[in-house]
């Protein structure tokens, strides 16, 4: 998507990640965003003031008190005037500055004005952000709603090896494209007044009270549908099981374990949604008796005998009242489309979304590469995008055929 006529601040703090910053401005600048810049003093240590005004075409602003010049309301003007403001790279000083409410420079002190939304780009050297003080400046801010661009795993500017080192420019530029775009498509509300149920990651089927048998779904898909959904006005409820994702604002959260459970609340749920999107991953076989003691080590062999569990997407599609959609979801490692189809026309369901494990897609990826197959129509193949993007394109389909 275009940036044209997007304003975006960028403000840099003093990490030898600077250097990489041109190259951001210089991709946002392309797609015409109107960019302006914020250095702190330590910044301009490692890169001049001068590049980024020749990649921006605007001076930078370094002081809260600029001398020679009538300062007035300097940081209230530049507070209000971006649609997003991005601090790339951002030091561990400034993620405890902000989440301690310290503004004592002009970028602190604009964070602290601004009522627009703030991306961060930590970059720092590993030790620096498994700081614990670092992990709670980090998880403070991001529940005030701060937007994290994650660093990277690799190897630092100081030659060590772990998490730290900042998000590569493309990166930075992709998560600016991807914020406008999932605002733009959060503006249509095209779900008002729909209630929609998603379901998302697995399930955990009991063992012994110790043990559970589980796979490898991280529930980044569902919670992007459900997310995506609430942005287009939909009453959302998400049934989720255990996974490490923070819920997504003005969703309403169920969380499940078992199949037995998602089987409960889907069943309940949906007794009064528009539509059902299952993307969770629920287990198709369960222990065929838990039991209640912890099973001993012993040197011999040990089978476990499995039963199938209820196909909970079968069960429900059978319920369908007239006017309500049920999504379902194909995870296929051979086969795809085929096997997509019976699926689809098996259990009487409105769409499919086919993906298969790869590189980028699939379980615990940020994209993934899907197509759509409806009743009676031709397949549509969606090029890899992030799972955000993938959901509106998924809403768009669900809120035609609603
Ligand atoms: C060569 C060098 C590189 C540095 N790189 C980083 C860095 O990548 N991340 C970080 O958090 N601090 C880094 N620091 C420390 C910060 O510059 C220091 O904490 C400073 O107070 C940050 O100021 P600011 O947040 O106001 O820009 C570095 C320091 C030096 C001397």
């Amino acid at each position: 998507m275009s940036l044209k006529d997007k304003r975006i601040l960028i403000g840099l703090t003093g990490g030898i990640a600077c250097y990489k910053i041109p190259y951001l401005v210089r991709y946002l600048w392309r797609e015409k965003a109107e960019i302006r810049t914020i250095m702190t003093e330590n910044a301009t240590r490692f890169i001049t003031p001068l590049t980024l005004e020749s990649v921006s075409n605007n001076p930078v602003a370094t002081d809260l008190f600029p001398p020679n010049r009538f300062a007035g309301t300097h940081h209230i003007d530049l507070a209000r005037w971006p649609d997003l403001i991005m601090v790339a790279p951002a030091t561990a000083n400034f993620m405890g500055k902000i989440a301690s409410g310290i503004s004592d420079d002009l970028l602190t002190t604009v964070i602290c004005a601004t009522p627009k939304p703030v991306m961060i780009a930590p970059a720092m050297n590993p030790q620096m952000w498994l700081n614990k003080v670092t992990q709670r400046n980090h998880d403070i801010l991001g529940n005030l709603g701060y937007i994290f661009i994650e660093p990277d795993e690799g190897y630092t500017a100081c030659d060590h090896y772990g998490v730290g080192r900042m998000a590569e420019p493309q990166e930075l530029f992709e998560a600016v494209k991807q914020f406008f775009f999932d605002r733009a498509k959060g503006s249509k509300k095209t779900l008002t007044g729909k209630k929609i149920v998603v379901t998302a990651g697995p399930t955990r089927e009991a063992v012994d009270p110790v043990r559970f048998l589980t796979n490898r779904s991280s529930g980044k898909m569902g919670y992007a549908l459900a997310e995506a959904a609430a942005s287009l006005g939909a009453q959302t409820t998400l049934i989720s099981g255990p996974v490490n994702i923070p819920p997504p604002l003005g969703v309403h959260l169920i969380r499940i374990e078992s199949t037995d459970e998602l089987h409960a609340a889907v069943k309940k749920a949906f007794a009064s949604c528009d539509c059902l999107i299952m993307a969770a991953a629920p287990a198709d076989f369960s222990p065929a008796q838990s039991l209640e003691t912890k099973i001993k080590r012993a040197a011999s062999d040990l089978s476990l005998n499995l039963k199938p569990t209820k196909d909970i997407l079968k069960e429900v599609a059978r319920r369908k009242k007239a006017g309500q959609i049920v999504v379902g979801f194909a995870l296929e490692t051979d086969d795809a489309l085929a096997n997509a189809r019976k699926k689809l026309s098996e259990k009487k369901l409105d769409m499919v979304v086919v993906n298969t494990p790869g590189e980028d897609t699939g379980f615990d990826h940020d994209t993934n590469e899907v197509t759509l197959l409806v009743p009676k129509k031709r397949p549509v193949k969606l090029a890899l995008a992030s799972k955000s993007e993938i959901s509106y394109h998924i809403l768009d389909r669900v809120s035609a055929l609603l």
